[in-house]
């Protein structure tokens, strides 16, 4: 399975930021040993601002470094538009024409303060195909709902509304994280054993929602964990069996510690 590890800039950043932690970011790689990219056991993505995906983009492709061109641009969301008199909005297609090969769908975040519904990341999962971006769609439950037992019934639900309508053929280009909501910004991270728990019942409603669609062969998808990953405890959580990768906040704005957590991956 593929290693995914995406970093999370949220709103935070700005020009001469970018441009100092790629330089960071990319000799931290090299000297860590990772002087390769272009295969698919490991893909490295970075996700900025929308107003900063070009910037990125571009930077990326003019660097010398020989993993810079491999590494993935992607929005943090996108709109349930296309076009038209929607202010403030991002469409998918204009976040790839700035450079984004995927997109975070539904995070928390977006859920939590925006009041995005299942619905909503049913529509962006669609936009964002359609756009040919991957939609990384994100998924987890409240302290709240975890304490009331019902982790899995939310996330099956989540699951469930955001994939649900998927054609045979799209399959192959979703990815799904894993992120507990009382895990992420807290410091307070899921143990690897509760991460492997919803990871493999993810993994499990992922192929009955296929068979549900009456998939003729069943797609594995790419689960990440997300929620107050580093680089002190990532190495033990990509260790998990269904664990695939890691969706990365806080930590991924230091370049040095974000390349730490990508080298763990190899
Ligand atoms: P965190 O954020 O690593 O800062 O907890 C993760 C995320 O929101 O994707």
């Amino acid at each position: 399975m593929k290693k995914w590890i995406i970093g999370n800039w949220k709103l935070q950043g700005s020009r001469s930021f970018l441009r100092e932690y790629l330089e960071e970011f990319l000799v931290a790689l090299s000297v860590g040993g990772l002087r390769e990219l272009d295969g698919d056991a490991l893909r490295v993505a970075l996700c900025p601002p929308a107003c900063y995906l070009l910037e990125m983009k571009t930077a990326l492709a003019a660097h010398q470094s020989p993993v810079a061109a491999h590494i993935a641009v992607g929005a943090q969301n996108v709109s349930t538009a296309s076009d038209g008199a929607f202010t403030g909005e991002v469409a998918a297609t204009m976040a790839r024409d700035c450079g984004a090969a995927l997109s975070l769908i539904g995070h928390s975040e977006r859920r939590q303060l925006f009041h995005e519904t299942d619905e909503q990341a049913a529509e962006k999962v669609q936009t964002t195909l359609a756009a040919g971006l991957i939609p990384v769609l994100c998924v987890g439950e409240t302290l709240v709902q975890r304490e009331a037992d019902q982790t899995l019934t939310v996330i099956d639900q989540q699951l469930q509304t955001a994939l649900g309508g998927l054609s045979a053929s799209d399959w192959s280009r979703i990815v799904v994280a894993y992120e507990p909501v009382w895990a992420i910004g807290t410091g307070c991270t899921a143990t690897p054993q509760q991460a492997q728990t919803v990871h493999a019942f993810i993994r499990e409603t992922l192929d009955a929602i296929q068979r549900n669609q009456s998939a003729k062969t069943l797609v594995p998808v790419s689960i990440l964990y997300g929620g107050s990953v580093k680089d002190s405890n990532a190495a033990e959580l990509l260790a998990q069996a269904d664990v695939d990768g890691v969706l990365v906040g806080g930590a991924s704005l230091n370049a040095n510690e974000f390349a730490r957590i990508a080298l763990a991956a190899c």
